[in-house]
């Protein structure tokens, strides 16, 4: 039976790998690769080839990649782009796994951070195996940019007996004051925390974090949103791309 492993990397630097992770690296011999166009492309592709030069320097295995389909942003056809943007997603994995691997080989998806966090790749798999596609998988946790973001700024992410609320900066930027208690916000990169600024939330801020060039900020949203704004419009002017995640808290 073919197996495939969907390996969680960790964010930021492979030096975050686990040892399940190099191990599951090692037992693999073809790397299915999702290459996405735009920001930060070629930053996460050579990510992944770090890690894979960490984990087998000696090479011995093949490397398939695939462009991923643009994700629909918004629009009035949301939705409908979405699913048209899933089905290819599975389309495209399927054609990989039917054709690049043998009847009882073992492939591999290398997932940046770990592969249950804003990643469709553990549900795609399930869908192709109730379509009726024959492989096992297994999922290989790493380490998120949460944890990162906890570490940098050594702190918990919850205070005792309070609730960690997960999101996106769009749900952020429909959400209500009274629904921020410790909010970890993701796939941002445009500032989204300014619609609070007038508040007294606080920010724990961390962009490219668990590389060389990690940013850290925090304090109060009311002092650091502009600035924290500024960094990002720099560093996207510089790089090209941002990836940052935060904590914005109740005092
Ligand atoms: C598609 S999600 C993937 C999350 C990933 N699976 C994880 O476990 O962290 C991408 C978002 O994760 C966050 N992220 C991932 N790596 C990061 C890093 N090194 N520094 C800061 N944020 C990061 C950013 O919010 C980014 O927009």
């Amino acid at each position: 039976m073919k197996r495939i492993l969907l390996i969680g990397l960790g964010a930021g630097d492979p030096s975050g790998m686990t040892l399940q992770a190099i191990e599951a690296i090692r037992a693999a011999e073809v790397f299915f690769l999702m290459e996405k166009e735009g920001e930060g492309k070629s930053d996460l592709i050579a990510f992944r080839q770090a890690a894979l030069k960490r984990a087998r320097g000696d090479g011995g295995y093949r490397l398939v990649s695939a462009v991923s389909p643009e994700r629909p942003s918004g629009g009035p056809d949301y939705r409908a782009g979405i699913e048209w943007w899933r089905g290819e997603r599975r389309r495209i994995f399927r054609e990989m796994i039917e054709t690049e691997l043998s009847g009882d080989g073992t492939g591999a998806f290398l997932i940046v951070g770990d592969p249950s966090l804003y990643d469709g790749t553990v549900e795609i798999l399930h869908e192709l195996t109730a379509e009726g596609l024959r492989f096992e998988f297994e999922v290989v946790p790493g380490i998120t940019s949460l944890q990162l973001l906890a570490a940098g700024h050594r702190i918990a992410l919850n205070r005792i007996g309070e609730d960690i609320r997960v999101m996106t900066a769009r749900q952020l930027s429909a959400a209500a004051l009274k629904d921020v208690t410790n909010a970890l916000v993701m796939l941002d990169g445009r500032a989204a925390f300014r619609r609070f600024a007038g508040t007294d939330l606080h920010i724990w801020w961390g962009a490219y974090l668990g590389m060389p060039e990690e940013i850290l900020v925090a304090g109060p949203l009311r002092e650091k949103a502009e600035e924290i704004a500024a960094i990002i419009e720099r560093e996207r002017a510089r790089r090209g791309w941002i990836m940052d995640t935060y904590l914005l808290r109740r005092p």
